[in-house]
């Protein structure tokens, strides 16, 4: 751990833009910069997040450190900047990791496969209001890795669920249905995430307040996914499954 002292703050700054004018006076002083990741700086992309003194995100619910305000910090409090640690995560370099296990779980399934052209109608396809709004819930996950940074098990779940609801809520996502739980979970598996075993950490930390009753939906599609893809199941379930099931 390095020791910095953080100088011409303003309390509507973010934690990152105390980073930018911090980096520029370690760099007007000949020193190298802390290495942080950030995209969007608003809340949409996911490639900032750290621990600020223990927590995801930092202490605010519901908040990605890009919008993070200083002011809520006490000036001269101490901010101890962690990266993810997990060993799905590995650390590039300061507080930037590697969050490539969570692309490849939804490269093993999180897609559907639909004619392209033009796009179609509006009302060509029925989507019932519980279900859009649910859905709605499930794809506001902005694949940061916070809930598997909180997670006592390190486990993605959370994540996990979260993009497999969403697809399997809306009628586009029926095609591949069983055959994409049964996929992402067994990645989830092989990047060496740990099970969830509902401590809700990771909901307690989610920016997007993504609920726990998508790990509930999880393991229901995979049990029923269980049953419909019988060919596809009887290697996958020769090792235990991270949804639980
Ligand atoms: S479920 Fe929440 S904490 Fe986990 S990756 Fe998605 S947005 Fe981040
Ligand atoms: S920089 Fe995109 S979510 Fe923070």
């Amino acid at each position: 751990m390095v020791q910095y002292e953080a100088t011409k703050v303003e309390p509507e700054m973010s934690v990152l833009e105390m980073l930018d004018v911090l980096n520029e006076k370690l760099i007007s002083q000949g020193e190298e910069p802390i290495a942080f990741d950030s995209d969007c700086r608003e809340g949409i992309c996911g490639t900032c997040g750290m621990m600020i003194n223990g927590i995801a995100h930092g202490p605010q619910r519901g908040t990605t450190v890009c919008q993070l305000q200083i002011r809520n910090f006490r000036d001269g409090d101490p901010l101890r900047l962690e990266p993810w640690q997990d060993r799905a995560f590995p650390v590039i370099k300061d507080v930037v990791v590697n969050r490539a296990s969570l692309d490849r779980i939804i490269q093993a399934g999180g897609f559907i496969s639909a004619q392209t052209g033009s796009v179609p109608e509006a009302n060509s396809v029925q989507v019932p209001k519980t279900n859009a709004d649910q859905a709605m819930d499930a794809a506001a996950c902005i694949g940061c890795g916070a809930c598997v940074a909180a997670c006592p098990n390190g486990s993605a779940s959370l994540f996990t669920a979260a993009k497999i609801s969403h697809l399997a809520l809306m009628p586009q996502g029926q095609p591949e249905r069983s055959r994409r739980v049964i996929s992402m979970v067994a990645d989830m598996d092989q990047e060496g995430f740990g099970n969830c075993t509902m401590h809700r950490e990771c909901e307690a930390v989610c920016p997007k307040e993504i609920s726990v009753r998508f790990i509930v939906q999880m393991n229901r599609e995979y049990l029923r996914a269980s049953f419909k893809e019988r060919e596809i199941i009887i290697p996958a379930i020769a090792q235990p499954s991270a949804a639980g099931v």
